[in-house]
């Protein structure tokens, strides 16, 4: 899947600024709506990702890309009931998804724009897997998880997920497509952030399909880079690497980081991947990275950064996803810092962006 750019995000100014105003007014609604209104509309959340991810997955926010249609064309072009047809996009528009003209046909919103498939930056793979049935069956079953604190979805699959996706083809495609895609919307907003122009020999681990990795070598023009994930993931990076022009600086190779990770490079970047694992799993692969790293290297987390305390922030429900998916959970920069210390890192800083991923810097500890 090419990684295409979406619109340039503003300064990290400004979407700190229009945040606070929101969680502002959203705080004076609270406080003036009746509270059982107000929870209402929370709980119907769940509602609004399934008929989105339908529309998605039935290809109507494609069908509309060229223009305004009627429920009834939409139906006819994508295979649907008619009636609910129109159901569902009635209830898209009602949430700022569709627009319904005068003359009753549905158009696409800005918003509803971004789940084309081929939009740039889309966010259409993120919602396919969001609202697979599978992993909604693994939400279903959050109860499990917070009974236990074990995964639902290995309750339900017999297996750790990643190794029931080496099983399960559509959905480890949903999934490696998902997470492309999330990252093209952390890209936007984290090479702004950093400069990785001054590294030589960057290291994606679990570098997935090499989206990251790409943009880092476009911006790193003089760098080499290599792609480390499993074995049946980086079978899938070509057309990532090749549509981004860096395919001739970058090798791939595949592994588990519990055995080892490639040597030498003197950056060694992660992106969501501690956050997928236990403490003792995580502490394995950062060991794993400490041996391997160049005695002068940077090692480069680029999660979720939660804040301290309960401010609101899109890391808090990640950190639940990781509860019943992966088994790992999303920490804070004190947290992330006591880890690294114990797997031989010193933190250096925890660089913000102007989205909701930060990079947490660190460099090898020498004895
Ligand atoms: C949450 S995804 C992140 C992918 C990529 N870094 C990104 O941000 O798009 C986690 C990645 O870890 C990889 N992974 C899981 N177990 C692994 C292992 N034992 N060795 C190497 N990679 C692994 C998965 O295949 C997946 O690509």
């Amino acid at each position: 899947m090419p990684v295409a750019n979406a619109q340039k995000p503003p300064p990290a100014w400004l979407m700190d600024g229009i945040g606070r105003v929101r969680e502002g007014l959203s705080q004076i609604r609270q406080a003036v709506v009746p509270p059982n209104l107000t929870v209402f509309e929370m709980v119907q959340g769940s509602w609004l990702t399934q008929a989105m991810y339908v529309a998605s997955k039935l290809g109507i926010f494609d069908a509309l890309a060229g223009g305004p249609a009627t429920a009834d064309d939409i139906a006819r072009r994508v295979g649907a009931d008619p009636g609910a047809t129109f159901r569902l996009m009635r209830a898209l528009a009602g949430n700022s998804l569709l627009k319904q003209e005068r003359d009753g046909r549905f158009a696409l919103t800005r918003l509803g724009d971004a789940l084309r498939s081929d939009a740039p930056g889309s966010m259409a793979p993120m919602l396919q897997f969001v609202g697979h049935p599978k992993h909604w069956e693994h939400w279903g079953q959050l109860l499990y998880s917070v009974q236990t604190g074990k995964t639902s979805a290995e309750m339900l699959r017999g297996m750790p997920v990643f190794e029931y996706l080496e099983t399960d083809r559509d959905l480890a495609e949903v999934f490696n497509n998902a997470m492309t895609a999330v990252s093209a919307m952390a890209i936007e907003t984290l090479m702004p952030a950093y400069d990785f122009s001054r590294f030589k020999t960057i290291v994606d681990v679990g570098g997935g399909h090499g989206a990251l990795l790409a943009a880092v070598l476009q911006q790193a023009t003089d760098a080499q880079g290599v792609l480390f994930d499993l074995p049946s993931v980086v079978a899938g990076a070509g057309s990532v690497l090749d549509a981004a022009g860096v395919s001739d600086r970058i090798t791939v190779t595949g592994g588990s980081f519990f055995e080892a990770v490639p040597e030498g490079g003197d950056a060694y970047l992660l992106k969501t991947i501690i956050h997928d694992w236990d403490e003792d799993s995580a502490l394995v692969i950062l060991r794993n990275i400490r041996k391997a790293i160049d005695p002068a290297g940077t090692l480069a987390l680029i999660e979720m950064v939660l804040p301290e305390g309960t401010a609101h922030h899109p890391g808090m429900l990640l950190d639940l996803e990781m509860l019943v998916a992966a088994g790992g959970q999303e920490r804070t920069g004190a947290q992330y810092a006591d880890l690294l210390a114990r797997a031989g890192f010193r933190q250096t800083r925890v660089v913000s962006t102007a989205g909701p991923m930060s990079l947490v810097e660190a460099v090898p500890v020498h004895d």
